[in-house]
């Protein structure tokens, strides 16, 4: 495996090694990608004040989760189209999750289905719903999810339209692929990610394909997701889940104080202010400049996450000095897959927590409870 240093070196491997239609999924925001871009650079102008001569050589980055005590306030965010940056890229994940002890999160439109991934783990995994117009499908999902032994539900809200993302609409984004020359010449430069496929039954969304009526395959990412996906999804419906559901549950893509509350309204444990990585409402703020306000609002009726932007340690330190009690990565987590498959996830997680250990102690911190606004220049 090449030496890997930064989500960086894991982004540039990727991008040679998986087929450009499902890099480009990967690593595009949608329009005109200004909010894809904010939340990088709106996490990196937060500036940290430098501290010295402070004892800083017993250090933990533990914090718990919804109770649970992990290495580092991090989960894998759930991730559309996984199994196709690599061959069964979800069971791959979670495994390196488990390996690292942090939370993986599998989501509705994952390749490897819910039942395969909890067969090909040991511990029990998250469940991302997105709400589809077949009402007693998304019943049963819940079931699934729960007969699986998932540990939480992650309900996403802001996905009830796709956002337009133009290099999905050039590539024609489907799974598997279409077999156009333009796509095969591609697949052609990209043997080792062919030959993994080739190798894995994995190659349909396995939570849909054969659970939905008529659902065979995807002509393209916007056409299914237009006929699949509810417009009409309402708190209502949120709640009507929540009931359904007695574990962990969790609503992801907040972006309003306002929705906050509705969140938190409904029942969630948790709410991840996230604006999907910049991929739905371009010119909507990033996640980190949304964070502060909401975790002010509502951080003492809910753990309030982030995610949108982080790609390394740092960020992560960012938003817990910000008011975040945890965070989701999706793009480091398909960046690491796409470059080394599990073993890259398990490397990608260990670099994270490399950066954020040092940083922290060179902010002259020991534990993550230490951490506030106070370690940032304002
Ligand atoms: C799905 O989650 C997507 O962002 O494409």
């Amino acid at each position: 495996m090449p030496k890997f240093a930064c989500v960086e070196d894991f982004r540039k491997h990727a991008e040679r090694r998986v087929p450009r239609m499902f890099y480009d999924y990967a690593d595009s925001g949608s329009w005109t990608e200004a909010t894809y871009r904010a939340n990088e650079v709106d996490l990196q102008a937060l500036k940290f004040r430098q501290r010295v001569g402070i004892d800083v050589s017993q250090r933990s980055t533990r914090m718990p989760m919804l109770g649970e005590m992990l290495p580092m306030p991090v989960a894998i965010a759930p991730t559309g189209l996984t199994g196709m940056q690599h061959a069964d890229g979800e069971i791959l994940g979670a495994r390196a999750a488990e390996t690292f002890g942090v939370p993986f999160t599998l989501s509705t439109m994952s390749i490897c289905s819910i039942e395969d991934v909890a067969a090909n783990t040991q511990n029990p995994f998250w469940f991302q719903l997105y709400v589809m117009r077949d009402r007693d499908f998304i019943s049963r999902l819940v079931e699934r999810a729960r007969d699986a032994n998932c540990s939480a539900l992650m309900v996403t809200m802001d996905l009830q339209i796709l956002g337009q993302r133009h290099k999905d609409v050039h590539n024609g984004l489907s799974a598997p692929p279409k077999l156009t020359l333009a796509n095969m010449l591609n697949l052609m430069t990209k043997p080792a990610w062919c030959l993994g496929m080739l190798g894995t039954r994995r190659r349909q969304f396995g939570n849909i394909v054969g659970h939905v009526k008529g659902v065979k395959d995807m002509s393209s990412l916007a056409d299914w997701t237009a006929s699949q996906f509810d417009p009409s999804l309402s708190w209502n419906d949120v709640a009507a889940i929540r009931r359904q559901w007695d574990g962990k549950f969790i609503i992801k893509g907040i972006l309003d104080v306002e929705d906050a509350r509705s969140a938190v309204n409904v029942g969630a444990d948790a709410i991840v202010v996230s604006n999907h990585g910049g991929r739905q409402l371009d010119g909507a703020p990033s996640a980190i400049a949304a964070l502060p306000e909401i975790v002010d609002a509502l951080g003492t009726q809910c753990e309030v996450w982030m995610d949108s932007g982080i790609r390394g340690g740092q960020d992560i330190l960012r938003a817990i000095a910000l008011g975040a009690r945890g965070t989701l990565v999706g793009r480091p987590f398909l960046y690491a897959l796409g470059a080394a498959g599990e073993a890259g996830v398990v490397q990608m997680l260990e670099i994270l927590h490399t950066e954020l250990d040092k940083t922290m102690a060179l902010c002259g911190r020991s534990t993550l409870a230490e951490v506030d606004g106070s370690i940032l220049l304002n």
